[in-house]
């Protein structure tokens, strides 16, 4: 069996959905299984933008990678980093500065297999397999350490992630974690997934992932601000995803049901 002609990684449990592999289904990707695309059809049944949303996020993830590089960030950790997909951090931000460093976190062995198919050969990006929740252990691995210079600015990305952190694992403490290792000027974009404006259809979406590997848990718009407490948030602040910095000359944006903000450390 394989993926898109790959090898399945060892370790996956085929018949258990993942987020990464549903996201990755959603933006059209061939990494997933047919449990996946089960709970993803059952996504769309509910919330027919799924797709929509997804890549919208996934837009969201490479303006804020951009915008870092205006800023003159060099080094990137992407914290749930999913399946690699067109416009990956490291090809924006490589792109722009071949020197740029990243390394991707995931616990998803579909996303952290496909991550390093692609990195090889890449002296200036790599890929972390483990638990986001704990940032002692992610900030402390060997590559981690290698990779990133903790003395100057760093961009950390937190996209599309929290909305599977439980309450009781204490999401803000997990940011502040994070935020505490930061030095001044780095720069941390964070979105996530909310009911505030499709209660009813967000509630199945909760339903849908609940016996998948990540169920979901969606926050409205104060709780998101709050993931951001200690940062000073740059312009226009916590908005719907496809309000953050627009690309030029795109008009009649509609908002959609995910939040999104880029902060600053100072
Ligand atoms: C919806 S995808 C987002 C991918 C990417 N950040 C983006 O926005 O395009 C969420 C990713 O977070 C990963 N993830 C969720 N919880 C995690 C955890 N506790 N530790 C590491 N990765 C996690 C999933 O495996 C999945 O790949």
């Amino acid at each position: 069996m394989s993926v898109a002609g790959e090898r399945i990684p060892e370790g996956v449990d085929v018949r258990l959905p993942s987020a990464a592999r549903v996201y990755d289904w959603l933006l059209g990707g061939s990494h997933n299984f047919d449990a996946d695309r089960a709970v993803g059809e059952k996504v769309m049944a509910v919330l027919p933008s799924g797709r929509q949303v997804a890549a919208s996020n996934r837009a969201f993830l490479r303006r804020a990678v951009r915008y870092m590089i205006t800023q003159g960030i060099t080094q990137f950790l992407d914290l749930g980093s999913g399946i690699p997909t067109v416009g990956n951090v490291h090809e924006v931000a490589q792109n722009a500065d071949p020197g740029c460093r990243v390394v991707y976190v995931d616990y998803d062995e579909v996303a952290v297999a496909h991550s390093r198919l692609i990195l090889e050969g890449n002296p200036n990006a790599t890929v972390v397999a483990a638990d986001l929740c704990r940032p002692r252990a992610v900030l402390t691995s060997p590559d981690v350490q290698t990779m990133l210079d903790f003395s100057r600015p760093i961009g950390l990305l937190m996209v599309a992630v929290f909305h599977f952190v439980p309450d009781d694992l204490r999401p803000r403490e997990i940011v502040a974690d994070y935020r505490a290792a930061l030095p001044p000027g780095s720069l941390v974009a964070l979105s996530h997934l909310t009911a505030d404006h499709a209660p009813r259809a967000m509630a199945a979406v909760t339903e849908a992932m609940k016996n998948s590997r990540d169920p979901m848990y969606f926050r409205p718009y104060a709780e998101v601000v709050a993931l951001f407490d200690g940062l000073q948030l740059v312009g226009p602040g916590v908005v719907s995803a496809p309000l953050w910095h627009p690309e030029p000359g795109i008009r009649d944006i509609e908002p959609d049901d995910v939040y999104a903000g880029v902060a600053r450390k100072t």
